[in-house]
């Protein structure tokens, strides 16, 4: 090894570790990774091709004495217990004013303990999240780094270059104090479930109420893609139809098993928003429904038990039609609730997030990537005190063009036993978020009926009880 010391550190080869190191040295800052599977270390030196460029150790002392100071070390690795004892294990080799990046999904609260821990040690720590699977961390990532921005600051020049572009804009910008780059690729997660489960749902209605084939699914997503549905999640789907099986006969997405897995960032998305007090019904039920989906066994015996209703005939162009409007009224929604709850937590957590800032940095590199972010960041450009985007004046014409499709759909679905719960849901919120008077005094005077839990009135100031019950 030479004496000149690489720019950038990072542990954890994995498939994520090893395609951003990748990217590091493609974009002429010089890296250094470390991982304790010796066939993990060897692979990158392999497929880097020149040491000087970018290397790696399985030795963690050799890791970081390769590294210029301050030293910028990013930890690729599943989050959790993981990122603790890589961390315990670094803190004797490192020099105040080293900085460690947490780049994995790791919860934000843990970024907070991590930071304060690392902060006593003359260490800067910070969490960014890194969102667009391996080809995204190979070619070009959106980052969403958070925290000490003295830190990131050093880091900016290599983030900026490894990122997407957007039109030659980097993916990458600063998100907000503390865990706010956690926080943010959080919700990023959140929406991702809910642009996944109403994604599925289409599909679902499109195969079984209007009988489309692969070939014809595949036709209609690719056109969708082109539109302004545009997005990373309905290319992929458009690609997913044209598999073919290669263990046997016909396509390979109608031999996979319809249990979908989760590592858990949905949940805390969802989990969150209760705390918050942030309604997310889109996001909620993409992660109740993956639940559902695990329940294979019982729903095959319920299946036989209750049966289903015979879709109504419709006609295919029209399903298509509807379809493609029902998405984007609520692939809207479902972004609405998302940046509603990033709005509120940015308050709650002094995150001092910039809503525009963060579409601006989803517009390309992750997987929530989509056209519609364009028009998200301009509505916040706007109006950076917008409160939810269904109140943004671009938007409205948006809604209510599509809205009617929505309610045709999941009225039909219903009808046909075919469940739909994201699109309801996120009609629902609509219809519930759109009412100027809902049903809810109903429920305060039966709080106050049976546990004087008192109310407030329409035309009155003041806190008020009722002795409900003739004595
Ligand atoms: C990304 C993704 C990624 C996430 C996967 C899997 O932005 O690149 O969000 O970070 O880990 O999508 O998530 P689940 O296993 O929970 O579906």
């Amino acid at each position: 090894m030479s004496d000149k010391k690489y720019d950038f550190g990072l542990v954890g080869l994995g498939v994520m570790g090893r395609n951003f190191i990748l990217n590091v040295s493609d974009n002429n800052f010089t890296a250094f990774g470390h991982d304790t599977d010796q066939e993990k270390v060897d692979a990158l030196i392999e497929e880097g091709g020149n040491a000087q460029k970018v290397n790696a150790s399985t030795d963690l002392k050799t890791f970081v004495d390769a590294l210029s100071v301050p030293r910028k070390i990013m930890l690729l690795v599943p989050a959790g217990k993981i990122v603790d004892i890589v961390i315990e294990s670094l803190i004797p080799h490192l020099d105040k004013g080293d900085i460690i990046i947490d780049g994995g999904n790791s919860f934000y609260t843990d970024t907070d303990r991590r930071d304060a821990y690392l902060e006593e040690k003359g260490i800067h720590f910070f969490g960014a999240g890194v969102s667009g699977g391996a080809k995204g961390a190979r070619k070009g990532p959106s980052i969403m780094p958070g925290g000490d921005a003295e830190a990131y600051k050093v880091v900016q020049p290599i983030f900026e270059a490894v990122s997407a572009k957007y039109k030659g804009e980097p993916c990458v910008a600063y998100m907000g104090r503390k865990s706010a780059g956690n926080y943010v690729k959080m919700v990023h997660n959140g929406i991702e479930y809910g642009l996944m489960q109403l994604t599925s749902e289409i599909y679902d209605l499109l195969k079984k109420a209007g009988g489309l084939t692969n070939e014809e699914l595949h036709k209609t997503y690719a056109e969708w893609n082109e539109g302004r549905l545009q997005s990373f999640l309905v290319e992929i789907t458009a690609d997913i139809f044209t598999e073919k099986d290669d263990k046997g006969e016909g396509d390979l997405v109608d031999k996979i098993l319809d249990k979908a897995k989760q590592k858990g960032t949905g949940k805390w998305t969802s989990q969150n928003a209760m705390d918050l007090g942030i309604p997310v019904p889109s996001i909620d039920i993409a992660v109740s429904m993956r639940e559902i989906s695990a329940l294979k066994d019982e729903r095959i015996i319920a299946d036989e038990l209750y049966g289903k209703p015979t879709p109504e005939a419709i006609d295919k162009a029209e399903l298509i039609k509807l379809a493609e409007e029902a998405l984007y009224f609520a692939y809207i929604v479902t972004y609405a609730q998302g940046l509603h709850q990033l709005t509120d937590a940015s308050k709650e957590y002094d995150y001092g997030c910039d809503i525009a800032v963060i579409a601006k940095i989803w517009r390309a590199g992750c997987i929530i990537r989509a056209a519609l972010l364009a028009d998200i960041t301009d509505a916040y450009n706007d109006n950076p005190e917008l409160k939810n985007l269904l109140l943004a004046p671009a938007f409205v014409e948006k809604v209510t063009s599509t809205v009617d499709s929505a309610r045709n759909l999941v009225a039909y679905a219903a009808k046909s036993g075919i469940p739909v719960p994201g699109l309801s849901n996120s009609l629902t919120y609509f219809d519930a978020y759109t009412s100027s008077r809902l049903p809810l005094n109903l429920i305060q005077a039966q709080r106050d009926y049976f546990g004087s839990h008192t109310y407030e009135r329409l035309d009155m100031e003041g806190i008020f009880h009722t002795e409900w019950e003739a004595e």
